[in-house]
């Protein structure tokens, strides 16, 4: 496993522009399309608070902008560090008609909105990208009102022994072979598995929610944790 060099800024936004046409295809291989159903999830969640002004970070391809699109009367931002991303996401939003969801270029660790702007956060596997996962989360915590949720969809890898084991053997032979032969890019596939592997567990990351400021964190662990869904307050 390659340690990551997050330090160099534009690594990240590199790989994602070099998958962007291929990411929606690859995600549904390699989740068979659960990501999906945890995505509408987070809309669901989200419906419990009537939320009217809402920050997608990390959109990408904004599955999870248009799933909050739906709610009533919402406003939308997707930010994303990859221009190529947006533009899938920017084509999918105007296909699906959608006026509700604007997209701006902007990091998770800089965000140029006010203190306390946003009714609810969201962040779908993003945060394991993050250049600097603190202030990125302290930025999150920054722009978000009070009492206002921030729901986060993270990968991480099983627990439990027999699981882990498997999810290890699947993800470390058909990921490189779908990777292979669907966009010939490894290299960007292996980085999303590395850093799936080198993200805090669960329970690292409520503590590190919680040093932040965020209270009332929740998780929901999903298909035996491979994904898991952080709701929590400001
Ligand atoms: C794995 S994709 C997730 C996309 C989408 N949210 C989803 O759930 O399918 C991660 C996205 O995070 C973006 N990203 C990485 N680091 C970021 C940062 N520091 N600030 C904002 N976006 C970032 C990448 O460009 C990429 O589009």
């Amino acid at each position: 496993m390659t340690k990551i060099q997050k330090s160099e800024e534009s690594y990240i936004k590199n790989i994602f522009e070099s998958i962007s046409k291929d990411y929606d295809l690859m995600n549904d291989l390699i989740t068979f399309k659960y990501h999906s159903k945890w995505k509408k999830e987070i809309a669901m969640i989200a419906k419990e608070d009537n939320p009217k002004v809402i920050l997608d970070i990390a959109t990408g391809t904004g599955d999870i902008a248009i799933n909050l699109s739906k709610l009533k009367d919402s406003q939308i931002i997707g930010v994303d560090i990859s221009e190529k991303m947006l533009d899938v996401a920017g084509d999918k939003i105007r296909k699906m008609n959608i006026t509700n969801i604007t997209l701006e270029l902007s990091k998770a660790e800089k965000l140029k909105y006010k203190n306390n702007f946003f009714d609810l956060i969201s962040i779908g596997y993003g945060v394991r990208n993050f250049e600097d996962l603190i202030n990125g989360l302290k930025e999150s915590y920054r722009v978000l009102k009070k009492n206002g949720k921030l729901i986060i969809l993270e990968t991480s890898v099983p627990n439990n022994f027999l699981i882990k084991y498997l999810y290890l053997l699947f993800t470390s032979i058909y990921v490189p072979l779908i990777s292979f032969i669907f966009t010939k890019n490894i290299k960007a596939y292996n980085y999303l598995l590395d850093s799936t592997k080198e993200f805090p567990h669960e329970k690292e990351f409520k503590k590190i929610l919680g040093s932040v400021g965020f209270k009332n964190i929740a998780s929901k662990k999903k298909f035996f944790g491979i994904s898991t869904i952080y709701i929590l307050t400001k």
